[in-house]
């Protein structure tokens, strides 16, 4: 039994990050504990979690469990949780509901949780007390330990929790199971020491490291033999990589050599706009396979909201920013995150949002009211912003990012622009769906046998969230 710690979490120390290649290790006699069961996981939260919930799939497989997408079917449910905002920890509470149902009738069924939510102290006491029929609860730091931990639960048949709160290291050996055969993710660092005052993320995922350049090249260069089309370079703070390594290395030399390995496309995120440098945006520009998007969170417009975020930077220098990376990355398509309702946040704080959303004019952006997270800063300070006036701000502002959305659609019609095709459209079964360079969804009528292909669309109708298109002669 370990359980997380929220001081421990919040630590930082000059402990050095192990790399750690032989760690994730399989029992002979797990390797066919699965014959003839089921999985299923249900993945919620950012490209981060995603990833890692390849990594479950790939370790179930290894025990012998098939997938099912059917949770009433499993033998074993597992929730991989995201802790960013209070209403995803209300869709994991909501979900677990039917989990305690479907155990009522099937107690063989083993559940657990794990993820950022599993990070929480406040969340795992809570499991502990009122979740009793949860067989498993882990965490981010010890994913490949899950075979270890699914057979105590087996042989012990009680309550196992074992979630680390510390620093971390980096575990290089853990198999992959990826959702796509054309679009890959590609982990260069894990955790983040920004210390947003918002933000439960330095909690769940621990210190910055940067994995090993060596490494990551390496994964880059057999997913692009395995005919891997695009990559995804995933980090909370792609633009600090390396500065925990001491080896000369940043984030444009990564950039620039794992464009050098010729998959076609290249992207990466989150970008933070503080360590963002002026030549990564040249390495951007010079090369045609990374692509034209960058998102780039803004968080909040005011300066002194930002200050009160620990963002480090102002709405000055920010806009500086979004503004070279325009002229300097021609069509460059640019995206965000932003919260409103901030503690203490005017509505002149608000209105100077708005000015940057109206400046720039996005792409898309992410828009969020903001939730207070157990243990971070900002739990702490006064919001004396009413619900309503933060519903409010949140409406104004997605009627104008939507606005842009549209606007920025608009120059796309009648264009042709390469889309890499990756399946079947949701609402149309004669339609392919993909994603031009820029990321904007393009649902193009062509035959199936084009999917995983990149391929020249015209663009013949525009909406808000995507695009219809027709493959160009
Ligand atoms: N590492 C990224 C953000 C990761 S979290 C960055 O630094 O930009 C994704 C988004 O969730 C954040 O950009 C922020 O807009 C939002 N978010 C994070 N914590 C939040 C909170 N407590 N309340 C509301 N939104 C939050
Ligand atoms: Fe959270 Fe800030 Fe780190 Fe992003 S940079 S993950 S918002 S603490
Ligand atoms: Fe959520 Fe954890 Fe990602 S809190 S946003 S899943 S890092």
């Amino acid at each position: 039994m370990e359980l997380p710690n929220l001081k421990n979490a919040k630590r930082r120390t000059d402990a050095e990050v192990k790399v750690l290649t032989n760690e994730y290790i399989m029992n002979a006699h797990l390797e066919s504990l699965g014959k003839g069961k089921k999985y299923f996981v249900k993945t919620y939260g950012c490209q981060m979690n995603e990833h890692d919930g390849e990594n479950i799939k790939a370790i179930l497989e290894d025990m012998s469990f098939t997938e099912t997408d059917n949770m009433e079917d499993a033998d074993i449910i597992l929730l991989n949780t995201c802790a960013i905002r209070e209403n995803a920890h209300n869709k994991v509470f909501g979900y677990l509901g039917r989990i305690k149902h479907l155990k009522e009738s099937r107690p063989d069924i083993i559940a657990g949780i794990c993820g950022c939510m599993a990070q929480e102290e406040v969340v795992v006491k809570e499991i502990m007390s009122k979740h009793k029929y949860l067989d498993m609860v882990f965490g981010t730091h010890n994913i490949h330990e899950l075979p270890e931990i699914l057979d105590k639960v087996i042989e012990t048949k009680s309550q196992q929790i074992s979630v680390y709160s510390k620093e971390g290291d980096i575990i290089e050996n853990i198999p992959v199971k990826r959702e796509s055969l054309y679009k890959a993710w590609v982990n260069i660092m894990y955790g983040c020491d920004k210390f947003c005052t918002y933000c439960i993320v330095p909690y769940t995922r621990g210190k910055q490291r940067s994995r090993r350049h060596e490494d990551i090249l390496a994964e880059v260069k057999c997913l692009k033999e395995q005919g891997y089309k695009e990559v995804t370079l995933l980090g909370q703070n792609v633009n600090a990589y390396g500065k925990d390594l001491n080896d000369n290395y940043n984030m444009e030399n990564l950039l620039e050599d794992v464009a050098k390995v010729g998959i076609d496309r290249v992207r990466f995120v989150t970008s933070h706009p503080w360590d963002f440098t002026d030549s990564m945006i040249d390495v951007i520009a010079k090369y045609d396979n990374i692509m034209p998007y960058i998102h780039l969170p803004l968080q909040s417009g005011s300066s002194r909201i930002l200050k009160l975020m620990g963002r480090r930077y102002t709405k000055e220098s920010y806009l500086e920013l979004a503004h070279k990376i325009k002229d300097k990355i021609p069509n460059c398509s640019l995206t965000t995150d932003i919260i409103v309702g901030f503690p203490g946040e005017t509505e002149e704080d608000f209105n100077e949002t708005m000015d940057v959303v109206n400046e720039l004019k996005y792409d898309s952006a992410f828009t969020f009211i903001f939730s207070p997270r157990v243990g971070t800063p900002a739990e702490n300070m006064t919001d004396d912003v009413d619900l309503k006036t933060k519903e409010e701000r949140l409406h104004k502002l997605n009627e104008l990012v939507n606005k842009y959305a549209h606007d920025a659609n608009l120059k796309y019609q009648d264009k042709i622009v390469p889309v890499l095709l990756e399946g079947v459209s949701e609402k149309n079964s004669e339609y392919l769906m993909g994603y031009t360079d820029t990321m904007k969804l393009v649902n193009v009528k062509a035959p199936k046998d084009l999917i995983g292909e990149i391929v020249n669309v015209k663009i013949t109708s525009v909406k808000t969230w995507s695009m219809d298109g027709e493959i160009a002669k």
